[in-house]
């Protein structure tokens, strides 16, 4: 291992005389002795910008005297509670960071964050800048190699949200990544990589790490779920719930281990706040049978459909007007949230109907086409009692001659 680091060391230096590599002249003389922080610095998007060891660190990169190397404005940056501000020299230059078109707001919003008033109370427990993004291997955001690529931010915030000691010191569930990992959206962003699930940061902002409070919870999850949150501001939930101080969305499917939930289920929750046989339950019944009975209708109408097209009937149309049931049937789950009979009623015989209507028509041309078939073998049985008949008269009439 030594032996190895010195041969480095030495193509360094014959690198560094040569001037032929950018990521040695990046690390200057400081990389002949530090080689580990040079080889990882190598990779990070910083040393392909200008960036140098100097520019955090400070020092002088041109000697190889221990010293002077680390003299006048050097900070080994040991102190974690001065990092963010050191990042920040850069990142909120707007000059320097608009070339780049990156925003440089982070330390400001980081700054009204949980970690940070914590940071800068003086508590060094909380995420500082190198905890999510590192300090020497740094890529951009969209690289699938950073650390704060979506897919890798459930397992960077779980370094500190998972530590039951840690967490236990706040008050906070060391829970959260766990069943944030085990819930739809975590399970769909994580083991089917849809990037459209959200992540830690989708919910908490970015650099901003709070919970959302109550009366915005439902701003948060209606980023993606805007016609559930519509309907729901519409109905008398939200301001019901908000005044109560339930948290919203979150009351009724958690915040981190939310679950797909049948719709059956609408029979069971409102009896959880309204009690039983109240006027809540029967509404919420009835909805449950309205889009239960469409379902079973369009589901019908599909199956006869197939059946159809097996039979070689044309049913490009119908299926296309199943398409349509299906939507209306799809809308009648964010209408729901309306807790009101009204909308879910309106989509829900729309999409009924059509299985309805469907299945008459499949119906008539099935049954249309088995009269077809039937008179096909109607004239076959004529036809061929005609040839027999046939048949037997000039057997008879050649039996006759014989005779
Ligand atoms: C001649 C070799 C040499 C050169 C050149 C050199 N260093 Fe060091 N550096 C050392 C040694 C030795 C230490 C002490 C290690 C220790 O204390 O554990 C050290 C320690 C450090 C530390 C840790 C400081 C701390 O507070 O713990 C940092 C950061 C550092 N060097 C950065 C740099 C930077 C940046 C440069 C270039 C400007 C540089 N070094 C140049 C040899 C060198
Ligand atoms: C973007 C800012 C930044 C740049 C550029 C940078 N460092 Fe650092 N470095 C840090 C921070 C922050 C720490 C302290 C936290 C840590 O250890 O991760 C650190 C720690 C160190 C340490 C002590 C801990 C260790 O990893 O051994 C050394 C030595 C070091 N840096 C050397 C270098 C050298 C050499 C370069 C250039 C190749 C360099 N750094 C470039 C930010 C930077
Ligand atoms: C000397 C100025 C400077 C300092 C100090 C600095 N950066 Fe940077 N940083 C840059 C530049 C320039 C880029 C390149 C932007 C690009 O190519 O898009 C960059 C890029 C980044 C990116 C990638 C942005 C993207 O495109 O997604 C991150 C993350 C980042 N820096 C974090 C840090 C952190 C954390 C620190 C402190 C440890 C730090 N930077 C310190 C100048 C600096
Ligand atoms: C709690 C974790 C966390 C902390 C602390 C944090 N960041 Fe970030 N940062 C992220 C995540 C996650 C992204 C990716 C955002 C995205 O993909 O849109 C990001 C993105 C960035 C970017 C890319 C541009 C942008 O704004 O999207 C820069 C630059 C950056 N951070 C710098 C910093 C600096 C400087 C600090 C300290 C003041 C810091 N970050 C603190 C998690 C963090
Ligand atoms: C270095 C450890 C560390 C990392 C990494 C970290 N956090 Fe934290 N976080 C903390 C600590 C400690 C607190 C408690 C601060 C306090 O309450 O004073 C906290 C607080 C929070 C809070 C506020 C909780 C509350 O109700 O008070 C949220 C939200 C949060 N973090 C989200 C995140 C997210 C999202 C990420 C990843 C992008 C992340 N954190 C990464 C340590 C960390
Ligand atoms: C779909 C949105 C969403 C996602 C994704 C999400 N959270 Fe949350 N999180 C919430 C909501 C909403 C609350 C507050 C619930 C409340 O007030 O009851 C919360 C609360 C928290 C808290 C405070 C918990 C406490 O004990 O008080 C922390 C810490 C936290 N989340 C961290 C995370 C981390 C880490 C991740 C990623 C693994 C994550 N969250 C993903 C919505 C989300
Ligand atoms: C009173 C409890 C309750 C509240 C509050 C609630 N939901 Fe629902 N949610 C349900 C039930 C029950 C289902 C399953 C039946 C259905 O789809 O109507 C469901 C289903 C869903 C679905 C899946 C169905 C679909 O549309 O694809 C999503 C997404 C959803 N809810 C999001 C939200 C959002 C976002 C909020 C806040 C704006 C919210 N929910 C508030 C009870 C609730
Ligand atoms: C960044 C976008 C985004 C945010 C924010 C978001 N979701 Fe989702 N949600 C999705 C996606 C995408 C799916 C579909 C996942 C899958 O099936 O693969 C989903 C699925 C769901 C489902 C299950 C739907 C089903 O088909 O059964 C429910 C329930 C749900 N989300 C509720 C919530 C609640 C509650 C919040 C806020 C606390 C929230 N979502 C925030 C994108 C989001
Ligand atoms: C987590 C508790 C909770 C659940 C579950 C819940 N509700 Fe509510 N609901 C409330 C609160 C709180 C209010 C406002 C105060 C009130 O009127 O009781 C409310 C109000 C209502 C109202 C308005 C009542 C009025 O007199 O104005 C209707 C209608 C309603 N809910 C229907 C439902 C239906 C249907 C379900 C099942 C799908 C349901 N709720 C599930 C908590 C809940």
């Amino acid at each position: 291992m030594k032996r190895r680091r010195s041969v480095l060391d030495l193509l360094c230096v014959i690198a560094l005389l040569a001037g032929a590599s950018g990521t040695a002249r990046a690390a200057g003389q400081c990389g002949v002795c530090h080689p580990e922080s040079r080889v990882a610095f190598a990779a990070s998007i910083h040393a392909r910008e200008q960036v140098t060891c100097t520019s955090c660190h400070g020092g002088d990169a041109d000697t190889q005297n221990v010293e002077r190397a680390h003299s006048g404005s050097f900070r080994g940056l040991r102190n974690r509670l001065a990092t963010p501000e050191m990042c920040a020299t850069c990142h909120s230059d707007l000059q320097m960071m608009s070339a780049y078109n990156l925003p440089v707001d982070q330390y400001a919003v980081y700054q009204t964050s949980q970690h940070g008033m914590a940071v800068a109370g003086g508590d060094s427990s909380a995420a500082v800048c190198i905890d999510c993004h590192g300090s020497h291997v740094i890529y951009a955001a969209a690289d699938p190699r950073s650390s704060v690529a979506s897919r890798n931010i459930p397992t960077t915030c779980g370094v500190c949200h998972s530590d039951e000691e840690l967490m236990e010191r706040y008050g906070l569930d060391p829970g959260v990544v766990e069943d944030y990992e085990t819930g739809i959206h975590g399970r769909s962003l994580l083991i089917a990589g849809n990037l459209a699930a959200p992540n830690c940061t989708s919910c908490h902002g970015v650099h901003g790490a709070t919970p959302p409070g109550v009366g915005d919870i439902d701003k948060v999850c209606g980023a993606c779920h805007v016609q559930t949150r519509r309907a729901f501001l519409d109905g008398p939930h939200y301001q019901g719930m908000t005044e109560a101080g339930l948290p919203e969305c979150a009351t009724c499917h958690s915040n981190h281990a939310i679950q797909g939930l049948e719709v059956a289920s609408i029979d069971t929750l409102c009896a959880d706040c309204h009690g039983e046989n109240s006027d809540e339950v029967l509404l919420g019944s009835k909805m449950h049978t309205l889009i239960e009975a469409a379902t079973v209708e369009v589901e019908k109408a599909e199956a006869l459909v197939l059946e159809g097209e097996r039979a070689a009937l044309d049913v490009e149309d119908h299926l296309g007007r199943i398409e349509e049931a299906r939507t209306y049937l799809t809308e009648a789950l964010p209408l729901a949230h309306s807790v009101s009979l009204e909308p879910v009623e309106q989509v829900t015989r729309r999409s009924r109907s059509i299985g309805e209507e469907v299945q008459h028509e499949i119906y008539a041309k099935l049954d249309r086409t088995e009269a077809h078939i039937g008179l096909v073998v109607f004239w076959f049985y004529v036809f061929m009692t005609l040839v027999i008949l046939f048949l037997l008269k000039r057997r008879m009439s050649a039996g006759g001659e014989i005779a």
